[in-house]
């Protein structure tokens, strides 16, 4: 695929846009917890690995500007927290230096899909000026800025949305073929094995795509979703949570409202990763340094997030409601959550917080100065 076909990828359903009460803006605070609880140590690790000493943003003798980038931008409030952090820790660590008269401008990048609300995004940009603010439409799992120009990278609970399905997982003849389910929980092993080698590819090609638009030395923080190590997804509230939405559409189209072709087309695009997953495919991968992968610290607002059916419902609604509408069409999505609302009220594992099994992971890295393999020359 080349860059035009890149930018121009439809494919894509992103979150409910507007800042109406369906909305991802209204209904994010699961994913605006995960920003806060990794803000203490974005601080302390671009404290660490920043060094503005060594000019790496004076690639232009006629400019000082520090440029930042958030893949998966959505249409707000959450990038704005994300970008305010990071520039508040760029900021803290050039004080700390006393090199407050070489203090950068900021150019901040706003990258999702084509189709994400960015006039949403920014009527919504903070009236601050500490920042000049772009977007930058297309898939983060190609190229989207030209070759080492970014200094830090941030992509916050957005990697595991694959950019495709697995073929094997719609065709009758694989014994991948995830018939009467909507995603590999609870599915047959050839199903989660096609959802992860698919994992792999795409988040190879996002470190590839990264690693050559940032400096030599740049850096880079990701917020993942994923499952510990020893925890397997179909043994958590949200695996469950997608095992009771197929039974929904199961039922739907035992009552006609939807066919069971439809069904059996349909597979959410979400892979959920463990830390050693993310560890190998980084090293594998061999462009950046891993400086650190951490479990986030999971609040109790979070958790009440996750708990709460009308939370719940709201948000499944704000990330799913374009893409089940694309598949379906207009009017099942009503229909749909009225359904699993009635079924996670009966099911005891899905407001049971000991099922809260899902992490979100910090990694952060820096992008090798260097690199020796011949596969992986950026
Ligand atoms: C759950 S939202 C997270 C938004 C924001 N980062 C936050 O923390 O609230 C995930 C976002 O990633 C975007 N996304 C998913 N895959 C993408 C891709 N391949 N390229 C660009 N954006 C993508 C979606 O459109 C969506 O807006």
């Amino acid at each position: 695929m080349n860059m035009a076909q890149e930018i121009l990828d439809n494919s894509a359903y992103p979150m409910v846009g507007g800042d109406g009460p369906y909305s991802y803006a209204r209904n994010s605070n699961y994913q605006k917890e995960s920003l806060d609880s990794a803000k203490k140590m974005m601080n302390e690790l671009i404290d660490q690995h920043l060094h503005p000493e060594n000019h790496l943003h004076s690639m232009n003798p006629f400019s000082n500007s520090f440029r930042v980038a958030d893949f998966g931008c959505s249409a707000g409030p959450n990038t704005f927290h994300a970008v305010h952090n990071i520039i508040e820790a760029v900021e803290n660590k050039y004080k700390s230096l006393r090199m407050e008269a070489d203090m950068p401008e900021f150019h901040v990048f706003f990258n999702d899909h084509v189709n994400n609300d960015f006039n949403t995004l920014f009527r919504n940009l903070p009236a601050t000026g500490r920042y000049f603010a772009t977007g930058v439409p297309g898939s983060f799992y190609g190229r989207l800025l030209p070759r080492s120009t970014l200094h830090f990278a941030h992509c916050s609970t957005a990697l595991h949305w694959l950019s495709k399905i697995p073929v094997e997982v719609t065709d009758k003849n694989s014994p991948a073929w995830n018939k009467g389910r909507i995603h590999y929980t609870g599915a047959a092993r050839e199903v989660e094995d096609a959802y992860s080698t698919q994992f792999g590819k795409d988040f190879d090609l996002f470190l590839r795509a990264r690693a050559q638009e940032l400096v030599p030395g740049g850096l880079m923080m990701i917020v993942a979703v994923g499952f510990p190590d020893d925890v397997h997804i179909c043994e958590s509230s949200l695996g469950e949570n997608f095992n009771v939405l197929g039974s929904c559409f199961l039922d739907m189209a035992k009552m006609g409202i939807i066919t069971q072709e439809m069904v059996d087309s349909f597979n959410l695009h979400f892979y959920y990763p463990s830390p050693s997953e993310l560890k190998t495919l980084i090293e594998v991968n061999g462009l950046f340094e891993i400086k650190k992968i951490e479990k986030l610290v999971s609040s109790i607002a979070n958790k009440r997030v996750l708990l709460d059916v009308d939370a719940c419902i709201l948000h499944l609604r704000a990330v799913l409601g374009e893409l089940i509408k694309e598949h379906f069409g207009e009017g099942v999505i009503d229909i749909l959550l009225e359904r699993h609302r009635e079924k996670y009220i009966e099911n005891p594992i899905l407001s049971d917080e000991r099922y809260i099994k899902e992490a979100s992971y910090a990694v952060f890295l820096k992008r090798k100065i260097r690199v020796t393999s011949r596969r992986n020359s950026i």
